[in-house]
């Protein structure tokens, strides 16, 4: 969380901000369960009452609101790294949000990522909306892991598919981790295995994804 106010060249501002504006009450009976974490043990407890019975409150935490949409992107001359991006920074990890945009505007410039290897983080892509459909191995809803160290970057022919492109109609949200993720069954269950293939062609391709 940021402490303060945000500057002006924030890529948003406390406006963005959406806290609740009306209380909506349950003033009902039943079993409701409540998931408490402590440390790192999850434990249930049962209420007899709906939980959201209250008539007022006050405190410093409360649910919050901020749209993906709000987010003004900030573009450069030359390729802006993934930190412009950056919404939001946490213990242990940063949230970005990778929003349509103009790209980078020098006449010479590669308006894609290089190709990179994080060595302090892992870097997980969750591919929301925009013209990715041409990039390999990623479709709408996808989700991409690229762990600590594992090179990655623009598929081969895409240097030249991009060159001259004005802009980026992509919707992303990359989480940056500083510690490494571990994988859940779920996950496992859902993995690609042939991800990593994605870049062994040599095809050109439109358009890819800016956030990698
Ligand atoms: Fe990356």
């Amino acid at each position: 969380m940021s402490t303060g106010s945000l500057m002006e060249h924030s890529p948003y501002c406390e406006r963005d901000i959406k806290a609740p504006e009306e209380l909506v009450t349950f003033d009902e009976k039943g079993d409701y369960v409540i998931k408490v974490k402590k440390g790192n043990q999850v434990v249930s407890i049962h209420y007899e009452f709906h939980p959201f019975d209250v008539v007022g409150w006050d405190g410093f935490y409360f649910p919050w609101i901020f749209n993906i949409n709000d987010f003004m992107p900030i573009t450069g001359k030359i390729h802006m790294p993934p930190p412009i991006h950056q919404t939001f920074a946490a213990p242990g990890f940063v949230i970005c949000s990778f929003c349509p945009r103009l790209l980078d505007y020098h006449p010479l410039a590669v308006p894609i990522p290089y190709n990179h290897s994080n060595l302090d983080s892992d870097e997980m892509l969750y591919y929301v909306d925009g013209n990715f459909a041409s990039r390999k191995g990623i479709e709408f809803a996808s989700i991409s892991l690229h762990p600590n160290g594992i090179p990655h970057g623009p598929h081969p022919g895409t240097v030249d598919a991009n060159l001259g492109k004005k802009e980026t109609l992509e919707v992303a949200v990359m989480m940056d981790t500083f510690r490494p993720l571990k994988l859940t069954n779920f996950a496992k269950e859902m993995n690609d295995p042939k991800y990593y293939l994605s870049w062994n062609e040599a095809e050109p391709i439109e358009l890819i994804n800016e956030g990698q």
